[in-house]
């Protein structure tokens, strides 16, 4: 990398305001920003959307979470990675999908373009009333919304707290939420297409997160995803003896 470049990402963390360079959040932090990350947190910065970055909240192969501050409060900030994203996966969920007509992409076009489909369904969703963390911006492969959660902790999932779930909620209770939230996403034309325990966060309620690849109902595949999203949330339910039948759920989201 030119010296240059050195530079100015230096000067772009010290803006972003990271202090210890000695922590894990920090390496975590380094491996994943390029100089174009880097320059897509300044402009967000510029904006007051974000003045300064916390820690790492999740690391997997699509995207990395991180909580950061803003000037609207906790946000978390979602990075999509581009070497590592399933190009072909992503293709499947965009394509078909009218709100999204341009077919060719290169791989950071796509990986772009996941990012504006994840702000445009939570955007959708959240004026919808379905509870989803509240967007804020977003700009090339970089998300920010609602922190949910607490001193930079964020709230759990289903599945980190199926163990004792039925001590917080009544599952049945809880099921019958969630259904009433995809009957909702439904009614605003979306259906999530990745519906499971990992992707609900517990925070005093439920809120549907990972959005990117929710489709609008007309794409061809909507009726399968929609039915795969009950059959999740059916087979998480079942451990707590809630019982359902797919058909019944299923026309009830839809009617
Ligand atoms: N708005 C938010 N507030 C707090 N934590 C969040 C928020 N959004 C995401 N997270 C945290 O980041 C994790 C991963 O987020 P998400 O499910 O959106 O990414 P992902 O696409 O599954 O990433 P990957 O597939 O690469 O693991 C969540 O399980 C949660 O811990
Ligand atoms: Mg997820």
């Amino acid at each position: 990398m030119p010296v240059r470049d050195l530079r100015k990402i230096e000067e772009y963390i010290d803006r972003l305001r990271i202090k210890d360079r000695d922590s894990e959040d920090f390496k975590i932090f380094s491996s994943v920003l390029d100089t174009s990350v880097l320059k897509t947190l300044y402009r967000l910065s510029n904006k007051k959307i974000i003045t300064a970055m916390g820690g790492v909240v999740s690391t997997g192969k699509e995207a990395h979470v991180f909580h950061a501050v803003g000037e609207r409060g906790d946000v978390a900030v979602k990075i999509y990675r581009i070497e590592t994203s399933e190009f072909h996966r992503m293709e499947d969920y965009i394509i078909g999908d009218p709100r999204f007509t341009r077919t060719k992409f290169t791989k950071r076009q796509l990986v772009y373009t996941w990012t504006r489909k994840e702000f445009k369904n939570l955007e959708r969703a959240f004026k919808g009333g379905v509870s989803v963390p509240e967007p804020i911006s977003y700009a090339n492969n970089v998300l920010v919304m609602k922190f949910i959660g607490e001193d930079g902790v964020p709230a759990p999932t289903l599945k980190d707290i199926s163990g004792e779930l039925p001590g917080i909620i009544d599952p049945e209770e809880l099921f019958n939420e969630l259904i009433t939230q995809m009957e909702r996403l439904y009614r605003i034309r979306l259906v999530h297409a990745d519906l499971s325990e990992y992707n609900v966060l517990w925070f005093e309620r439920p809120f549907i997160i990972d959005m990117g690849q929710a489709v609008h109902t007309e794409h061809p595949h909507s009726m399968s995803f929609l039915k795969r999203d009950v059959v999740n949330l059916i087979r998480f339910f079942s451990r707590y003896g809630v019982r359902a039948d797919v058909e019944e759920v299923i026309e009830r989201v839809v009617k």
